[in-house]
């Protein structure tokens, strides 16, 4: 597949090893300060006719969350499908979604593509059901990742949050600035930590006076996600053909597995 690349950063070469090592063909590497892109337009619509005339199959959008909706609005009218990894555009979701709708684009979006969180997810919605119904634990969420991060908490540790308030009614709100107050019990805090070179570290912790259980996912590398993303777009270009246009997530692309 021709894959352009919208955002050349970290995540964006290693999305070009990942794609390449899968058989795919970089056409176009977007991105208005790295030396190495093809095209240096920070102007959204300018990367999108650049993208068209690439003759790319597919895209994939990794940049900022400053840059993100631009992109979004400017390529998703192209009818090519789209995978966003860019985090910190959640309030806009409902947006993004009626753009897709109106425009019929397919756009595949997750904060962590990772094989091994996605699976995380699921042994968290299972353990947040198991302690529902005990009052004596409360629950909480941590997230480290490296001081480059623009955004705080990560879009990962905000849909753990959203996990344990799905599957454990005792908390109804997130809270994820620090707290000058108590607590109240139905409050679930989210807590960050920016440091060095950590490449992303999660933690669900369940406590009560006599113990503490923590489950912990800690990326080792930046390549699991980069190859689930490769994944998900290679997914993404398959069901286009069948599915009506919308916003997918990766539990849509695990739903086929
Ligand atoms: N979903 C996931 O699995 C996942 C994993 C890692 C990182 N991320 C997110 O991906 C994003 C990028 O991460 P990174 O580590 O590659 O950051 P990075 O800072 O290394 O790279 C981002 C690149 O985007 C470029 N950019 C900014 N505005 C642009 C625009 N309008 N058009 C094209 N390029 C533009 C910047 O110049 C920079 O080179 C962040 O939001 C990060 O949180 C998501």
């Amino acid at each position: 597949m021709k894959i352009a690349l919208v955002g050349f950063g970290k995540m964006g070469h290693m999305l070009a090893s990942a794609a390449e090592r899968r058989g795919h063909e970089i056409v176009l590497t977007a991105d208005p300060f790295a030396d190495d892109a093809s095209v240096k337009s920070s102007d959204p619509a300018e990367t999108a006719r650049a993208a068209a005339a690439s003759g790319a199959q597919g895209i994939i959008e990794f940049t900022h969350p400053s840059s993100v909706l631009g992109n979004i609005r400017a390529l998703l009218p192209l009818g090519i499908p789209l995978v966003v990894g860019t985090t910190g555009w959640n309030d806009s979701i409902p947006e993004v979604r009626e753009l897709a709708e109106k425009s019929r684009g397919h756009l595949l979006h997750s904060a962590n593509f990772s094989l091994g969180v996605n699976l995380f997810y699921r042994i968290v919605a299972e353990a947040a059901k198991l302690f529902a119904g005990f009052d004596e634990y409360d629950e909480a969420v941590f997230e480290a990742h490296h001081n480059k991060k623009a955004d705080s908490p990560s879009g990962t540790a905000l849909e753990l949050a959203s996990i344990i308030l799905k599957n454990c009614p005792k908390k109804t709100e997130i809270v994820t600035s620090p707290f000058d107050r108590q607590p109240k019990p139905e409050e679930l805090h989210v807590s960050s930590v920016r440091i060095g070179a950590v490449p992303g570290t999660h933690k669900v912790i369940f406590d009560s006076l006599p113990d503490t259980i923590e489950l912990t996912h800690r990326a080792r590398s930046r390549e699991g996600f980069a190859l689930g993303a490769v994944c998900g777009l290679e997914w993404l270009v398959s069901a286009a053909d069948s599915r009506a246009p919308g916003l997918f997530t990766m539990d849509d692309v695990f739903a086929d597995m």
